[in-house]
């Protein structure tokens, strides 16, 4: 089978990676992809949110499956259009997506079936979100409703600084339409877990646990990044917390989908706040985490392609998840400066040294070839992956293979995984 994966990032790199490993796979094809894709598979230049485009060139090369791997082409409703060309498509529909496209519907929902979440509110109109967060005394945290590559969320300690946030996505809508509406909602305690199931329409099929470092310096420091590394498993996700997140978050949303005739089909990724008081659901993603699929791929033994293609016929029963049962850590080399300002175009070595190490692999995400040089082309730069017998002997490996990649103003941060070696009883 011809597959199209559409993306171009450090998670579209690994799907492409673990795709290309599949026994049914004839040819992959990545729209637009990066160097690293481009080992798996051919890649395409044509924007991931080109749908036209997409769908006129998957015609054309006789694709069987379109993997759709970021939000902004689900939202604008990519499935929808391979599907009604009669081409399958792994992702939700439009209508789907807005539980990631739209965090007010979201908020609707998980109330609607009762799911643990935050006390929010939702806003659409400036002078009523300051009224609301000056009555408050306690930290809020503000969101714009809509998509906004990851920076829409402001966790403010003082609710002065919540009505500065409101003010600069509403008045000033620094992120356009996106923030005509905001969500309003009280500020949660805890640790945080990434937890991804595939969902077929009915059935769900929960993955590895895994966790994210959204911060971009050690111990949790700075301003949020799209997330600066990652691991599987997460520790403080036991056995008996997973049943519960299962059991109270994703099987109601999955219900309530259906009731609202809107029924989720591919990956559900559910951004969790374990409190002192269980489970709490920060957000749903409606597509693979990025930086996680990047430790969760390196572990998944099975066929993806098999596993994608089950959930776009909703036979997700017939399928078993193999895990390779070491953990995997992921550290993500940024360029200096993000997610503020940074400079691109700087040359990039030692990749190849990195993966001498046959349980290292290098994902690439900002990264463009130039004369035959890998150039730094983004914030996130490269998703350095590695298995190891225990959490630890994952984090040494994937350091070592930071430590002999180069380019000019590398920042990475030194702490990934810290929070699992504390919990690993290994
Ligand atoms: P979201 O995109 O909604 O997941 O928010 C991005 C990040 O902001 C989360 O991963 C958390 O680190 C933080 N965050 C979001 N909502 C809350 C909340 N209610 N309390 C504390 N932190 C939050
Ligand atoms: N790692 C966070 C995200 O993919 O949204």
């Amino acid at each position: 089978m011809n597959v199209l994966l559409i993306g171009s990032g450090g998670r579209e790199h690994a799907l492409a990676w673990k795709l290309a490993q599949s026994k049914n796979l004839d040819k992959l094809y990545i729209a637009p992809g990066n160097p690293g894709a481009a080992q798996c598979g051919e890649n395409i230049p044509i924007d991931a949110n080109n749908i036209e485009e997409l769908l006129k060139f998957a015609k054309e090369k006789k694709v069987g499956l379109a993997v759709v791997g970021p939000e902004d082409p689900l939202a604008a409703g990519a499935v929808d259009a391979f599907e009604a060309a009669g081409i399958k498509a792994f992702g939700p529909t439009a209508e789907a997506a807005k539980l990631e496209a739209d965090k007010a519907f979201a908020k609707h929902m998980m109330r609607s079936c009762s799911i643990s979440t935050a006390e929010g509110r939702v806003f659409d109109r400036y002078p009523d979100a300051k009224a609301y967060i000056a009555s408050r005394d306690e930290p809020v945290v503000i969101k714009a409703a809509g998509l906004a590559k990851g920076k829409g969320v402001y966790v403010c300690e003082e609710p002065s600084d919540g009505i500065l946030a409101a003010e600069k996505i509403m008045c000033d809508k620094i992120f356009g339409e996106a923030g005509a509406k905001i969500v309003v909602e009280d500020k949660l305690l805890g640790e945080e877990a990434s937890i991804l199931a595939f969902v077929d329409g009915r059935n769900i099929y929960v993955m590895e646990s895994s966790q994210d470092h959204k911060a971009i310096g050690d111990g949790d420091t700075g301003p949020n990044t799209g997330g600066m590394g990652a691991y599987s498993p997460a520790p403080i996700v036991t056995d008996k917390l997973m049943s519960q997140i299962t059991r109270e978050v994703l099987v109601p949303i999955v219900d309530c989908m259906n009731r609202n005739d809107t029924p989720y089909k591919g990956v559900l990724y559910a951004g969790i706040m374990i409190t002192a008081g269980g489970p709490r659901v920060l957000e749903f993603n409606v597509r693979f985490g990025d930086p996680e699929t990047q430790p969760i791929l390196m572990r998944l033994k099975s066929d993806l392609l098999e596993v994608c293609l089950a959930v776009c016929d909703g036979t997700i029963e017939n399928v078993t998840l193999e895990w390779d049962p070491r953990p995997a850590v992921c550290v993500v080399m940024a360029a200096g400066g993000y997610p503020g300002n940074y400079e691109k175009g700087k040359v990039i070595t030692g990749i190849e040294a990195a993966e001498e190490d046959k349980n290292v692999k290098v994902f690439h995400a900002g990264t463009k070839e130039v004369e035959g040089d890998i150039v730094t082309a983004g914030g996130r730069v490269l998703g350095v992956t590695a298995l190891g017998d225990g959490i630890a002997q994952a984090k040494a490996a994937a350091y070592r293979a930071v430590d002999k990649i180069k380019f000019d103003g590398a920042y990475c941060r030194r702490d990934i995984a810290d929070k699992a070696m504390k919990k690993d009883r290994k």
